[in-house]
């Protein structure tokens, strides 16, 4: 093939971006080897990219004293709470479910990340944690949508379809819509799962040129969750969503394996309180912990990292001893359609990229493959909250982390936090709390009641095998039936199947 023309064209366009660098294993490489590259260079906007790359090392980082004095905690009067509003709560979940029976409701999950930390080959979503049913990350929301459907149909009447927008990226796309295909979809009907890609940008050093992972390849990496805006532009996912008359969007993390997937209370209580943005918290209640917090900044909604603020401010406490910068951010929003057309039409072009300092595998000037043992390069991110200061009418709904809340982020390793052990005891914690509150007991092998909450000589941290589907009871509702003075001797399993105790060896 001849590549001169082609060549000759990137050459000049690198060069005029200063990223000529690429080239220089050109010569060594073969057919294949060239057309990968020139794939890797057509797919980046080097004029673009360096835009982004200069805006983003332009920003300062702000100082930790300075961030304190701008943050103001999310005032009571624009939050709801599961705990502290429990008489409204029924009001709440009837409005979710009526705009739900109305085809208005629509779920959007962010699924490009890499999972670099959890460290497998394969999407998040394809993750099975071991729970009895093996039940990857996927179905189990796929089987919260369905419910819900069914839900929202039987209560008013009206057969209704939540559709499902499943962001992907260049690392997770194929095999994820393979996943799906496979599976039929998981009982979903297939044009109402609609798959789209973010972005990926290449990884740079500090100063400026893109990385190559080997001779014939740039170290890529998707644009951060925040990507979404340019995608659902440029992917047309709005057009599609004003198609279907969708009005209210649930965005939320592929990750979670205790999310409430279109949860009705959430999306009923942002569409009563007229919000267009809005986001789901969990109290924190150390003040170390690593998780971003919502709050104001000069007046303006958005998330503000631990690692920006100092010790005395994340330790500060309101006269009820809650932290008084206690609305932990778990990536669980709302939007309306029409605020999500504003952001992505007006808005997504002015945020700028974050930057993530890493240790990107490179390929050096000899060809060989380095991986550093210390930050070389940066990545470039926008995250999905970044809008969150473009709200108008912005709400914040707080839940109990027990219930709502388990991501799953790490590999197991002994006494790890969020892996793949503690998303499964969390929801088999959920699940036999369901039972407890629907008259049901559990028993050992003798038949001798296991108490609720075991004695402190019996606490372990292994709940009690319990695992309910989502097509019986999305959020515990509906059990009394199959559970109400019943005994069963764990593993118990509640599926569309019926109520079994399984032999110990599972299913
Ligand atoms: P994380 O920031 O936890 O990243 O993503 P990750 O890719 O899952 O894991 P690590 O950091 O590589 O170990 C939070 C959520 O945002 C999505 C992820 O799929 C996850 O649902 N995400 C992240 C995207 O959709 N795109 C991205 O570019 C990054």
């Amino acid at each position: 093939m001849d590549w001169d023309r082609e060549l000759a064209d990137q050459r000049q366009q690198l060069e005029l971006a200063d990223q000529a660098h690429l080239l220089r294993f050109w010569d060594e490489l073969n057919e294949a080897e060239r057309a990968e590259l020139l794939g890797d260079l057509s797919g980046c906007n080097f004029s673009e990219i360096m835009q982004f790359f200069h805006r983003a090392m332009q920003m300062p980082a702000p100082l930790e004293q300075q961030m304190d004095e701008q943050m103001e905690p999310v005032p009571r009067e624009v939050q709801g709470s599961v705990t502290r509003d429990r008489e409204r709560l029924p009001e709440w979940e009837a409005e979710g479910l009526l705009q739900i029976s109305e085809n208005k409701v629509a779920v959007l999950l962010l699924a490009g990340g890499q999972g670099t930390r959890l460290g497998v080959a394969y999407p998040k979503g394809m993750y099975n944690v071991g729970l009895l049913s093996r039940k990857t990350l996927f179905q189990i929301q796929a089987e919260r949508i369905l419910k819900l459907q069914q839900l929202a149909s039987e209560q008013f009447g009206n057969k209704c379809t939540i559709p499902w927008y499943i962001m992907t990226s260049g690392r997770t796309m194929e095999s994820t819509e393979e996943f799906f295909a496979k599976n039929s979809y998981f009982g979903l009907q297939e044009g109402n799962v609609i798959f789209f890609q973010q972005g990926m940008l290449p990884a740079m050093t500090f100063n400026g040129k893109a990385i190559l992972e080997g001779k014939s390849k740039i170290s890529m990496a998707p644009d951060g969750n925040g990507g979404l805006y340019r995608a659902l532009r440029n992917q047309k996912i709005v057009e599609d969503m004003e198609k279907r008359g969708i009005g209210f969007i649930h965005v939320y993390c592929v990750d979670n394996i205790l999310v409430k997937v279109a949860d009705p209370t959430f999306i009923g209580f942002c569409v009563k309180q007229q919000a267009d943005c809005g986001a789901k918290v969990v109290e924190k209640t150390n003040p170390t912990e690593a998780v971003g917090v919502v709050c104001k900044v000069n007046g303006l909604y958005q998330v503000v990292e631990y690692s920006e603020i100092t010790l005395v401010t994340a330790q500060k406490r309101n006269a009820d001893g809650r932290l008084t910068f206690n609305a932990g951010n778990i990536c669980n929003h709302f939007f309306t359609l029409k605020f999500l057309k504003n952001i992505v039409k007006d808005y997504e072009p002015k945020l700028r990229h974050h930057v993530a300092q890493k240790k990107i595998p490179y390929i050096d000037d000899h060809g060989q493959h380095i991986k550093p043992d210390s930050p070389n390069g940066i990545k470039l991110e926008k995250f999905v909250f970044d809008i969150f200061q473009f709200s108008k009418k912005f709400v914040v709904f707080e839940v109990l982390r027990e219930d709502e809340f388990s991501p799953l982020k790490n590999a197991d390793s002994q006494n790890g936090k969020d892996t793949p052990t503690t998303a499964r005891h969390a929801l088999m914690s959920l699940h036999h709390r369901w039972v407890l509150n629907a008259g049901g007991n559990f028993v050992d092998e003798n038949r001798t009641r296991i108490p609720a909450i075991p004695s402190l000589k019996e606490l372990t941290d292994v709940p009690i095998k319990c695992e309910i589907s989502a097509l019986v009871s999305y959020a515990g509702e509906g059990l009394d039936k199959y559970v109400s003075g019943r005994d069963f001797q764990p593993p118990l399993i509640i599926d569309e199947k019926g109520v079994r105790e399984l032999t110990a060896n599972g299913l």
